[in-house]
């Protein structure tokens, strides 16, 4: 049973240990300790953890606002990938985005992560720019990818799950089988 809790400044330490090994096996320069609790301190962030009967096998992080959702973090247990986990995660984003009014989802991809770009294609995102010199540790060019939320723009997504994350961070959000 999969489940989907809101990760807040209260909750954080739960969950902190299995987001930073997360973190650290995906990442060439991974967000520290500090950078996942401040996002819990910021208003236009949400921040939820993916669990399945108790274990913890990824987070996503975006934050809203201007009517837009920019999608900050998101990954996946590495013995759990390639199951449609991420994709999930970003459906859940997208169709909270739209509930709460947002038009557009925007997100930074390096060129070289080839399995999270087929995610974002295939959950309807576009490439359509480039931030030069983005990444600072390798100096890659960011490639920008965004979608349009409203109502004609996003017939290919999958949503079938149609519950929002527990909003006190407590217990399982909704369930999928
Ligand atoms: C990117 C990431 C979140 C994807 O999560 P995931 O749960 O493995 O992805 P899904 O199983 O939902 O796959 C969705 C799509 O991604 C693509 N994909 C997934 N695994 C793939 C693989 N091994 N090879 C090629 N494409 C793959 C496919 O297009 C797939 O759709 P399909 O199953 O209909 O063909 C995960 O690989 C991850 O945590 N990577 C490290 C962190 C990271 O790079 N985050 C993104 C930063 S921009």
């Amino acid at each position: 049973m999969i489940s989907l809790v809101n990760i807040t400044a209260e909750n954080i330490h739960r969950f902190l240990d299995d987001i930073l090994e997360i973190e650290r096996s995906s990442f060439p320069s991974p967000w520290s300790s500090t950078a996942f609790q401040q996002e819990t301190t910021r208003r236009v962030s949400h921040f939820w953890a993916l669990l399945a009967d108790g274990a913890f096998l990824g987070y996503i992080c975006f934050r809203m606002f201007s009517g837009e959702i920019h999608l900050m973090n998101i990954a996946i247990h590495p013995k759990k990938r390639g199951n449609g986990l991420g994709r999930h995660l970003l459906a859940k984003m997208i169709e909270a985005g739209i509930s709460e009014g947002a038009e557009t989802a925007r997100l930074e991809v390096r060129p070289s992560n080839i399995m999270a770009r087929f995610l974002y294609k295939k959950t309807g995102f576009k490439e359509t720019g480039r931030s030069p010199r983005y990444y600072d540790d390798t100096n890659e060019d960011a490639i920008v990818m965004s979608m349009s939320l409203l109502p004609n723009r996003v017939s290919r997504l999958e949503t079938d799950v149609i519950c929002q994350p527990n909003p006190t961070g407590e217990g399982a959000a909704y369930t999928a089988g």
